[in-house]
């Protein structure tokens, strides 16, 4: 692995190895000492965040995951501020990037802008590895991650991902971290997936022809209530009105695609529900003290398993690995 541009890059040994060592680094730091071992491994490295959209979470969470393994970080995450305001291309100021840093972490509004950052860093003598942060409504590969390890800690002792049956709700046409998500979801044998969203709203033939291809299971519906009972796990998402050409979704009712208590009551009781964040109405905050709502624990796995990633990309994975049984114990 050297870009990480598209969930593509993960086949199922990788996602297994990464969620192992997100286990592993989330474990180490828990003591002063493994967070010491974490902190000395890659204190030459720098990286940039360069962020033209806005972000808490990622944006956070790469930062501090760099800072974790001791990586020092430079950012842009306004581009009145760069010299894009003189005209630069994108390509100068991304090779710009190159010339100061190891690693370039990038979200940008629009899609495939991460692909063009990496097909011009395999083009240039020394090229660094482009890590997708989010590329307009197109791909979020590292969310889809963090996505996968927490529905493996959810499902650990209940068989795993395997098998499982995962709803997915609110607006999967605009909304990249679902499609990222089934891209890996495909990995794991028998789970169905049930696509719930307004008609208008609904995923996006590339990613359902994507499942077949694969042959992966899912179905969709406009009806929560119809299957909230037997759902296993289920991923709620927010409208992205950001991406609205006419304020399209404000004509359509997202009333019906929400959790909160009601909800809750009709789902099994070892449910798992997740989300991207940040929310808006979909996502009742008086569900948040129920032991099924996994949101937040879902956040802070992000930050281990950007660690994960990163250490991975900058090549200290192993030695991560090997360390291991000495921080087990503290
Ligand atoms: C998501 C994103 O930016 O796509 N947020 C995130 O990275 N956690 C989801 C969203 O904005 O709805």
């Amino acid at each position: 692995m050297f870009h990480v541009v598209t969930a593509d890059v993960f086949d199922r040994p990788l996602l297994d190895e990464l969620c192992g060592l997100t286990t592993v680094t989330r474990t180490m730091a828990k003591s002063r000492e493994g967070l010491r071992f974490l902190q000395e491994l890659l204190p030459t490295r720098r990286a940039m965040l360069y962020f033209t959209q806005p972000s808490t979470r990622t944006f956070l969470s790469m930062n501090n995951a760099c800072h974790i393994l001791g990586v020092r970080t430079s950012e842009i995450r306004n581009p009145d501020v760069s010299s894009e305001v003189k005209g630069e291309t994108f390509e100068d100021s991304i090779r710009t990037f190159s010339s100061y840093v190891d690693l370039i972490i990038m979200r940008t509004p629009q899609a495939g802008y991460a692909a063009r950052a990496a097909d011009l860093m395999d083009a240039i003598p020394r090229p660094v590895p482009v890590v997708n942060a989010g590329s307009g409504k197109d791909q979020h590969p590292t969310q889809a991650l963090l996505d996968i390890y927490t529905l493996e800690r959810s499902f650990e002792n209940d068989g795993g991902v395997e098998g499982k049956t995962i709803g997915m709700m609110g607006d999967l046409r605009r909304g990249r971290t679902v499609r990222s998500l089934c891209r890996l979801l495909r990995h794991y044998p028998g789970v169905r997936l049930v696509f719930i969203s307004p008609p208008a709203f609904e995923m996006e033939p590339d990613i359902k022809a994507y499942l077949e291809a694969h042959g992966t299971a899912y179905r969709e519906t406009d009806n929560l209530s119809d299957c909230l009972p037997e759902l296993d796990a289920i991923y709620v998402t927010r409208v992205q009105s950001e991406h609205d050409l006419e304020n399209e979704s404000s004509q359509v009712d997202f009333s019906r695609y929400s959790v909160g208590v009601d909800e809750l009551r009709r789902m099994k009781p070892s449910a798992v529900i997740m989300h991207p964040l940040p929310r808006g109405p979909e996502l009742r905050p008086e569900i948040d003290g129920d032991p099924r709502s996994m949101y937040w624990r879902q956040e802070r796995n992000g930050l281990w398993m950007r660690v994960a990633l990163i250490a991975t990309v900058l090549g200290v994975a192993d030695e991560i690995r090997a360390a291991a049984p000495r921080f087990a114990a503290l």
